[in-house]
């Protein structure tokens, strides 16, 4: 696992778009897993402004979002469909039907997950996967857990992750309390692995997971075991990892 610091957010979304530029410029038809929140917004601006000034193309790239809350219809406005379109598809040229998110109004979860896993197969795997990390370790919406899920699978919502994610809707009541998820085996499967951290609020999160034990209860720190993982991280979200740093 490599760990890029950087000053800032914004010195943190420039490197990481710079990994991903890179992956699309070596191989144009790319298939890259993507997330959500805050954490990854910055990256996709600056990706939408290489693309706007000719430098990246992404018209041969297929996606594939980690998670969607379940319930949520594609066009909610806190549905992670609607905030893809938002703040990076329609910015740019990927072509609508190599675009993929679980669909959240699936009330099959056995056969939606299924769909997914499958068609992430089709595409031949994912080539680089961007994550975020929640403030309890969480990577897509697998929550700490006594076991690490496997593939895409329908989670309920920890209480944390609730009350992190209200601030999105009206009140915590609105949040729904459960998602579609890629599991961990679908992350770790990917053949490069890019996590955005950025922020004091992260720094215990930091260490435990890229500096503690391997343990489902921390699922971020599963990535210490990927061979080509990044973790580019602000130096507030490294704060408190110290020494661990070389
Ligand atoms: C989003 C996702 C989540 C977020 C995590 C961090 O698709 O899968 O795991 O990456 O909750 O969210 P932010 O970046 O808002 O702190």
């Amino acid at each position: 696992m490599k760990i890029i610091r950087t000053k800032d957010y914004q010195e943190m979304s420039c490197k990481a778009a710079g990994i991903i530029a890179a992956q699309v410029l070596l191989k144009p038809a790319s298939v890259l897993g993507l997330a959500t929140g805050s954490s990854p917004i910055g990256l996709y601006e600056q990706l939408v402004k290489w693309y706007q000034n000719g430098d990246i193309d992404f018209g041969e790239c297929t996606t594939f979002n980690l998670d969607e809350y379940r319930g949520l219809p594609a066009d909610h406005d806190q549905s992670y469909h609607y905030f893809m379109h938002k703040h990076f598809f329609d910015h740019v040229n990927i072509p609508q039907e190599r675009i993929h998110l679980p669909d959240g109004t699936q009330q099959d979860a056995d056969r939606e997950c299924a769909r997914y896993d499958a068609a992430i197969q089709a595409a031949g795997g994912i080539d680089l996967q961007l994550l975020g990390m929640g403030l309890n370790g969480h990577i897509g919406f697998n929550e700490p857990a006594g076991h690490f899920y496997k593939g895409t699978h329908c989670i309920n919502l920890t209480q944390s992750t609730i009350e992190a994610n209200k601030r999105f809707f009206a009140s915590a009541d609105d949040v729904p309390r459960q998602a579609y998820t890629m599991g961990v085996q679908n992350i770790m499967m990917a053949r490069r692995i890019v996590v955005v951290v950025s922020g004091e609020n992260k720094a215990d999160t930091v260490r435990e997971a890229f500096f503690g034990p391997i343990t489902p209860h921390v699922p971020a720190s599963i990535l210490q075991l990927h061979p080509d993982a990044f973790v580019v991280a602000d130096e507030a979200a490294l704060s408190k990892c110290g020494r661990l740093l070389k």
